[in-house]
């Protein structure tokens, strides 16, 4: 097979992450014969720097060219980068949802994974964690705060500001979909989190789920609250299958479930439109703190580009072979700096790249 994928370094730690996964692409492509054919695209502040925007046309245009896209993370440290002297709608952050919006990625799925050998990372007590968790928290992508209409005036002579919360039944009905479709690979539930105590869009949106729900008769669903969500993520994450929830209560609650994993390093993430297409990216941040010390954790871009292979491409036995290789790199005591404990080997960007591509095969 030909893959055809677009690749956005981004910016910070990205083009280091974004080196080892695409590494870990052509050693999939070599064992199980595919060929790779990569375009680079510029996205964020790499694209200020070139264009004086964080998103082009030609960025949008050439992605839709690709099958796929894998992307590193994006932005900069917003006290001291020039970036950030820009007005918001040009800053890094504004190109990513302008490219999520662009390609219509309404469907973001971030799965939060307790590897047996992290448990030392994990912050929780062992006893919540016995066993280990696995869920999939489903954010919808394009809508809600993040879209709504915004701005900042003097009303009698005090600033004001605005941001506004929509969804329609539309936007809510797609999205309850594609969870239930995940649920019903997995374990079958579905928790659907919402405010719905307080906002009108959270109950529209607890209607919507409830009549997708009935399509879907051997799913089980519950309705929590984001806020009990909030602590139940960390006092009892096993319960949870899939988590389905709107744009700003999925940012803050997959930020959360990646440290219950033990670190946000190992969060990958997949964006999804109605066709195969999808944008592949860590779920974590630029780290600009560290970037260009080769010590970033690939493995979350690494688990991004094992999503590409199935979501995208189909490619079932290569994600698996992709994901078994992670495993067993940890298995076998390497670790990066962020997920280090005593007794296991520590090692940089590129090693941790290495040691994974040297672990995948054929079953
Ligand atoms: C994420 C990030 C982005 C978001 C930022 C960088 C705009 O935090 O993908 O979770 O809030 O969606
Ligand atoms: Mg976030």
């Amino acid at each position: 097979m030909n893959l055809h994928i677009g690749v956005i370094r981004g910016d910070g730690i990205g083009p280091e992450i974004v080196t080892e996964a695409v590494k870990v692409l052509n050693k999939v492509g070599e064992i199980f014969g595919h060929t790779c054919q990569y375009e680079e695209l510029l996205l964020g502040g790499a694209s200020i720097d070139v264009h004086g925007v964080p998103l082009t046309d030609e960025t949008i245009e050439k992605a839709k060219t690709c099958d796929a896209v894998l992307m590193g993370s994006i932005g900069g440290d917003a006290k001291t980068s020039p970036w950030y002297r820009l007005e918001p709608s040009k800053r890094p952050e504004a190109g990513l949802l302008a490219i999520r919006k662009a390609l219509n990625l309404f469907a973001n799925l971030r799965p939060a994974v307790l590897y047996e050998e992290l448990k030392e990372a994990c912050p929780l007590k062992e006893e919540i964690t016995e066993g280990g968790f696995d869920l999939m928290i489903m954010r919808e992508l394009t809508g809600g705060l993040y879209f709504g209409e915004r701005r900042t005036e003097e009303v009698d002579g005090v600033m004001t500001a605005y941001d506004s919360l929509t969804y329609n039944e539309n936007e809510i009905r797609r999205i309850a979909k594609r969870a239930f479709e995940i649920a019903m690979k997995r374990r079958k539930h579905v928790t659907s989190v919402d405010k719905a105590n307080v906002l009108d869009s959270s109950r529209l949106w607890r209607k919507v789920v409830e009549e997708v729900a009935e399509e879907y008769p051997e799913v089980t669903l519950t309705h929590m609250l984001v806020d009990n969500c909030a602590m139940q993520l960390v006092k009892d994450p096993k319960q949870f299958d899939v988590v389905l929830t709107e744009n700003m209560f999925g940012d803050i609650l997959s930020d959360e479930a990646s440290m219950v994993t033990g670190s946000i390093g190992m969060l990958a993430s997949a964006s999804l439109n109605e066709t195969k297409f999808g944008l592949y990216e860590p779920s974590g941040g630029s780290a600009p703190d560290i970037a260009g010390l080769g010590i970033a954790n690939p493995i979350a871009t690494i688990l991004s580009a094992a999503m590409l292979l199935r979501y995208s491409f189909d490619l079932d036995q290569e994600a698996d072979a992709v994901e078994a290789a992670v495993s067993r790199t940890l298995k076998d005591g390497y670790r990066t700096g962020d997920i280090m404990s005593e007794g296991k080997t520590k090692v940089n960007t590129k090693e941790m790249g290495d040691l994974i591509c040297e672990r995948i095969c054929r079953k």
